[in-house]
């Protein structure tokens, strides 16, 4: 009987140990699901079908079975891909579990474990600053405003505002203040810069050099309010990817 019990037990702790191992892994794969959406899904899409050529689908992406890949790339950057160096490993291996197993995926879990060794050794440290932080000059913005009447304003009105529905054009989006701020929070001049620099403008990107888009943006921070610097605003992406578009100071 003694015996039995004992098995019963047993039984019983190892079904509410794994209960308890899949209430962890629900929750990393819900909190991966919320960085996500966050941060990835402006490029790759809620159903992660991104949008080729552009924005590489990470649905069926057999890329994504290299996990020490992924956390690198999500940390540094790839190509067009923007750095985020401000998520840390517990962040990443949630992200990347999300992402491997979300829709039609299944590679499997990333542990905080493989995360935490995979960054061993990467620069750590290093400030992440605000727009509030004075991060362009007021030269850059008066370059980027003459770009921006002649490029951009065209679509997202005279004064950043956004338009609304057109037969012809569909809607645009605003480019500063309040419902501009809210849509980017949290985000990085990087995602701004990298997201810009491939789409816009819608009918013709790449018409535009990086040293234009920088401006641009300095532009669009000057109109948002945000304080001039000392220091223009420089296309490097690793840079850009330290400086997050915060609603307020
Ligand atoms: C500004 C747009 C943009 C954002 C935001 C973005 N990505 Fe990407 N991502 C790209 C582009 C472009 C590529 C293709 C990069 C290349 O190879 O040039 C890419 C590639 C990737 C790859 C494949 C890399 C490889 O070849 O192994 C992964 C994985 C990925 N992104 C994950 C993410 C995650 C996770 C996030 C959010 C933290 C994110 N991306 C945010 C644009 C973006
Ligand atoms: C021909 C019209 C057109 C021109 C010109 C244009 N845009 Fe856009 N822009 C759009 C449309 C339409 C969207 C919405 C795209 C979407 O949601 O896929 C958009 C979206 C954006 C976004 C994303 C905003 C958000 O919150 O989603 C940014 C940033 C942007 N444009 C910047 C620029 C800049 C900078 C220029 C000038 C270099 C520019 N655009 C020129 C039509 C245009």
């Amino acid at each position: 009987m003694k015996k039995l019990i004992g098995i019963l037990s047993s039984i019983l702790f190892v079904s509410v140990a794994s209960q308890a191992q899949e209430l962890a892994n629900m929750s990393q794969f819900e909190q991966g699901q919320q960085i996500y959406q966050a941060n990835c899904a402006l490029c790759h899409m809620d159903s992660g079908s991104g949008s080729p050529p552009i924005f590489l689908a990470l649905n069926g992406n057999e890329q994504l079975a290299d996990a020490t890949r992924i956390i690198t790339n999500i940390k540094q950057g790839a190509g067009a891909m923007p750095a985020f160096p401000g998520l840390d490993a517990d962040e990443i291996a949630a992200l990347a579990t999300y992402i491997r197993n979300a829709w039609t995926n299944s590679f499997g879990e990333v542990t905080v474990a493989e995360a935490t060794s995979t960054l061993d050794g990467f620069e750590e440290g290093l400030q992440i600053a605000s727009v509030w932080d004075g991060v362009y000059t007021e030269a850059q913005a008066q370059r980027g405003q003459i770009l921006y009447s002649g490029t951009c304003g065209s679509c997202h009105g005279r004064r950043l505002n956004g338009a609304p529905e057109d037969p012809d054009m569909g809607s645009t989006p605003p480019l500063a203040r309040a419902r501009f701020l809210r849509v980017w929070e949290g985000r990085s001049l990087a995602t701004l810069f990298e997201y810009t620099r491939v789409t816009m403008p819608s009918d013709n990107p790449t018409s535009l050099t990086d040293e234009e888009f920088i401006d641009v943006i300095a532009y669009m921070l000057s109109v948002g309010g945000m304080p001039i610097g000392t220091n223009e605003l420089e296309p490097d992406t690793q840079t850009l990817a330290r400086i997050l578009i915060q609603q307020s100071q």
